[in-house]
Parts: structure tokens; sequence; C-alpha cells
């Protein structure tokens, strides 16, 4: 039950009925602070009586007289110059609850479906993810389970960096030693071999010129270029899909759609392009010239889409995977999730191929970018030699962290099962820390603040989910067959009833803006509704049998969204800690 939304509906129809014209009737509906506004509020009431040069109070209470919220409101009120306050009816919610316990999917039900493609995770080949790699792999990764849960058709593309310049360069390198081209290569010899090549394109202008020629030579399907090239694609995907099992993200081979996928829609991109009049040669390259960029000087910038060697660049081969996406794939709907630094980047790309008629107006292009990972100094995040981080090495750090924590908190426990255990928390803590950020800001990478029981931590949730499942351990009662009513008796279980409504909202709301960490904010929440009422609220020792089924299905309420915030997460839940 969205609560929210249906409200809106209500208030909106109670306006057109008030006379107020169509286009003015969206209300501003959200969920109040504090119970002594009600519920939820509408706001926004005052800038529209402005608009229409009325009273504000006058058009609130107009507004009222049409509301219809019988049966699910009991109390709807004018409130400061203009808001209108909403009381929800308890009896309501409880029958509410009752049906999120019935239904599947906690009653969410799939309306206006969508094919949505997710562009994340997308690393280069050759090189080791690296902690960069974290925050589009994750975000993007509990983006896609979001979506999927809410009914949506996901396409998870995974576009992995396998075609361009770096490849002529490492195929130049391997061909000048010929045993190197012949043994079995690793991801750390090709990431050795990936820095001395670069080191000869970078001085020496005849390797560069021949890495060049390598490059056009795979693009146009060189037989023996092809064949290293895929030896090398095959290193770095086997390597990067260990990493994804550790993480729990649910990408496989099946959604790798990396860049050489588009080889052979380049050219005849270019060539439609240059016929619409859109691409034109300047200095022997192919170039869109797009008004609406400007350059410092304020001139018109120019997206080259071939170069002077007949080489295609990254933006061509975005061009052609959005028109792919949107042809092929029928997407309502594409987000990248890259850093803002590729910002400019999509940007363009997309008002190429909206110009170009590839994609139409209604399908919507996001890129839900997000900041840098910084370390405790506010600096970006290095080794202490000033290198990347592998994304490996931190979560094995991450493991070795989680092993002491849990070895200190319980010496008796195997090492088996401290390693277990460990893995699950310390890969976990990562991922929420993460997911807990808003993603628009910088976040400041902190092992101290991410690995405690204390706050809106994974530790803490999955500690408090254990807790919650020894109460029906302990109550040898089939909670999930009880099908006696669900009662408010008191605050804290008005507090928690109501939270547990929300959570359609916030899944919501992160399928609309893409926010994570509105789902952390809620678990949080949530929990700590649960607490005080677990607190003060007496389960099992309750004497008043209808009570005391009442209160085992609220936290069996509480344990199956709770379970759902994890799974959209992508957290492991543990049976004990
Ligand atoms: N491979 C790129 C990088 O590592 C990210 C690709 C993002 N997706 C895209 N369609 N451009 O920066």
């Amino acid at each position: 039950m969205n609560i929210q939304l249906l409200i809106s509906k209500k208030v909106s129809e109670a306006m057109i009925l008030a006379g107020i014209p169509k286009i003015n009737c969206e209300p501003q509906v959200r969920q109040t602070s504090t119970i002594k506004f009600g519920h939820y509020q509408v706001d926004g009431i005052i800038c529209l009586a402005k608009k229409i040069g009325i009273s504000s109070i006058s058009l609130a209470n107009d507004i009222i007289n049409n509301l219809d919220l019988k049966g699910i409101a009991t109390k709807v009120e004018v409130a400061g110059i203009g808001f209108i306050n909403i009381f929800i009816n308890i009896k309501w919610m409880e029958k509410q609850a009752k049906n999120m316990l019935i239904l599947p999917k906690l009653g969410i039900e799939s309306i206006h479906t969508q094919t949505i493609v997710l562009d994340y995770s997308s690393p280069n080949v050759a090189k080791e993810m690296h902690v960069g790699h974290l925050r589009s792999t994750i975000i993007g990764d509990t983006m896609a389970r979001i979506l999927e849960f809410l009914g949506h058709k996901v396409i998870r593309a995974n576009h992995i960096g396998d075609w361009g310049t770096q490849f002529g360069m490492l195929i130049a390198f391997l061909k000048q030693d010929k045993n190197k081209s012949d043994v079995e290569l690793l991801l750390k010899d090709l990431e050795d071999c990936y820095r001395k090549a670069k080191h000869y394109y970078e001085k020496d202008p005849l390797f560069a010129e021949k890495a060049r020629s390598y490059v056009l030579k795979l693009q146009k399907g060189d037989q023996d270029c092809l064949v290293m090239w895929e030896k090398i694609v095959n290193i770095s995907i086997e390597q990067n899909q260990k990493i994804y099992d550790r993480l729990n993200v649910t990408l496989s081979y099946k959604d790798i759609m990396g860049e050489s996928k588009y080889n052979d829609m380049l050219p005849g991109i270019v060539d439609d392009l240059k016929m619409r009049g859109l691409a034109v040669k300047s200095r022997g390259a192919i170039v869109v010239i797009l008004d609406e960029f400007k350059n410092k000087q304020g001139e018109a910038m120019g997206v080259i889409v071939q170069k002077k060697d007949g080489a295609y660049l990254y933006s061509t081969i975005d061009i052609a995977c959005a028109k792919y996406r949107y042809e092929k794939l029928k997407a309502d709907r594409i987000i990248y999730y890259t850093d803002s630094r590729q910002h400019q980047h999509l940007l363009q790309v997309w008002a190429i191929v909206k110009k170009a008629g590839y994609i139409p107006d209604h399908v919507s292009l996001e890129h839900h970018m997000f900041g840098m990972i910084l370390d405790k100094n506010h600096n970006p995040f290095k080794t202490r030699s000033g290198d990347t981080i592998k994304l490996s090495h931190l979560l094995d750090e991450a493991f070795e962290k989680a092993y002491i924590l849990v070895k200190n908190k319980n010496s008796n426990i195997s090492n088996e099962e401290a390693q277990n255990i460990a893995e699950s928390i310390g890969i976990s803590a990562v991922k929420y820390s993460e997911l807990s950020k808003n993603r628009m800001t910088d976040y400041v990478f902190n092992w101290d603040q991410m690995l405690t029981f204390e706050g809106n931590t994974a530790l803490y949730m999955q500690y408090a989910y254990t807790r919650l499942l020894s109460i029906f351990r302990k109550s040898r009662i089939e909670v999930n067959l009880l099908d006696t009513e669900i009662i408010i008796t008191n605050d804290k279980e008005h507090m928690l009833i109501m939270c547990i409504l929300q959570f359609e909202e916030a899944v919501t709301q992160v399928a609309n803006k893409g926010t994570p960490h509105i789902i952390c904010n809620y678990l949080y929440n949530l929990t700590g509704k649960f607490s005080s009422f677990y607190e003060s609220c007496p389960i099992l020792n309750t004497k008043n049998q209808s009570i005391k089924y009442s209160r085992l299905q609220l936290s069996f309420l509480t344990s199956k969204v709770l379970f759902q915030c994890f799974n959209i997460l992508g957290i492991k839940i543990l049976n004990s800690m």
C-alpha cells in the first residue's frame, strides 16, 4: 500500500471538484515529522492560492470539503495558513498491515511496468577492478534489484571497456614478445604488460603508430588480433566475476554487453549522422557540432565520432549503444551509473541520439552519477604509495577486520564459522556504508564507522534482525499461520505499524530517484521503531492472547519487511551472529 500516492490521488480529485484548474491539481503530499500534525500533510496550497488569487485558508477548506477519505482518515484539518493535516484511521492501518502479511510481495502490485536498462559496473578490461568501481557496481545492482522487485523488466548491461586504444597497445606489446603472446597470462601479468605498453606508447612514436594500427585492424575484424583480444578480455571477465560473486552482486557473464558489441554498427552510424547533416568533416576527423555545449572560449563544442585514421571513439560507441538499447532492447528508461566526470560526455551522446531521431523523447535517459570515495583526511582514497586500491584487496581487508571483530565478540566460535560470518559481515559493511550515503556527495571511507554495532550500519541491522528471529523460535507458534487480527493498543505499536506501511513509499521513491540511501534510512528507522516497541510491549509474556498474537504478527511483518530490504540491498542475512 502506497498511502502517500493514495492520498495524493484523493486530494487531486478534491482539487478538481473544488474547481481548481487541472494543471494545478498535483498536490504535494508528504509524511509529517511528528504525529502532532497527523500522519500526512498537504503542502503547496499557499503558493497555489497566491497564483489563483484567493486566501490560502479558504482554498484549503474548499479542498477539505471535497476530500473523500472515508474509512481512511479520522481527522482532516487546516493547519497554519493553509496546510492540510491528515490523521489516518488506525482501524484502516490494521487492515492494511494484515493485507501486507497475506499478499505476495508485501501487497505491492506491479503497475505501469517498464523495460529498464541499467548500465553499471562497466570496468575497463586488462586492469583489475579498483575501489572506484565500488559505487557504480553496488548502487547499480541495488537499483536493479529494486526495480525488479517492483515488477519492471530489468536489463543489466555491463558495458565493459573491451575495445579501443588499450588493446592496440597490448597487442603491439604482446606481439613484440613472442613468448608472452603464447603463454597463459594472468590478470596481474596483463596489468604489468599494460603499464609497460602504455609507457612505450607515450615514449616511442613508432610503437604508438603500431598500436594504433592494431586498433584499426581489430576494429576491421583481423582474425589474429581478435584471438589475442578475446584471450585478454576473458582473463578480465573471469577475475571480475569472482568479485561480483563475493560482493553478492547479481551480475553474471550473460550481462556483459561491452563496447565491442557495437563495433559493426559504427560505420553505419557515422554515415547516417553525415547524411542527416549532423556530422561534418573537420580537420580530417568526423565531428558533430553541438551548439548547446560551449567550450571555455564560448564556441560550440564538437564531438568527434571518427578520427582522422578512421578509428571510432568512446562517444561513437555510446551513440550506437544507446540506439541499440532503444531499438533492440526496447528500453523505456536507460540509466547510467558512472561518476560525475562522465556527465558531459553522456549529455552530448544523448543530444546526438535525440537529434538523429534514434531515441524518442519519451524514453528517459538518466545519469545516476555519484561523487568520489575519500579517505579519512578527505583526500582521494589511495594506497600509501599513492596507487589506486584494488577492489579485491579492499574486500580482503574487510574480511580481516570483521574476523577480528567476530573472534573478539565470541572466542568460542570455530575458525570456520568465524570465517563465514566475517566474510558476510565484512562485505555487508562495505556495501551498506556505501549505500547509506547520498550518492551525490563524495563519501569518506571509514572502517571504524562501518564495522560497529551502533548506528546506521549493516552490523546493527543484521544483529537486530537475528534478535527478531529469535522471538519466533521462542514462541513455538507458527506465526505465519495466525489468522487473528492485528490490533493497535498503544503509541509504540502505532508508530511501528505506520512505519511498516510506509515501506512501499520508500521503495517507490528510490526507484524513481535512484537514491538507495532512502531505503537504508528507512531500514534504520524501522529497526528503531521495532526496538522501542519491543522494549515497552511484552510479546510472549502477554496474558491477553489476542494482543499476544497481534504483537507476534506485527513482529513477523517487521521481519518480512526487513528481509525484503536486505534483499533489495543485496545484504546477506545471518541466522545467528
Ligand atoms: N568503462 C567506463 C569507465 O570505466 C564506464 C562505462 C560507462 N558506461 C557507458 N555506457 N559509457 O569509465
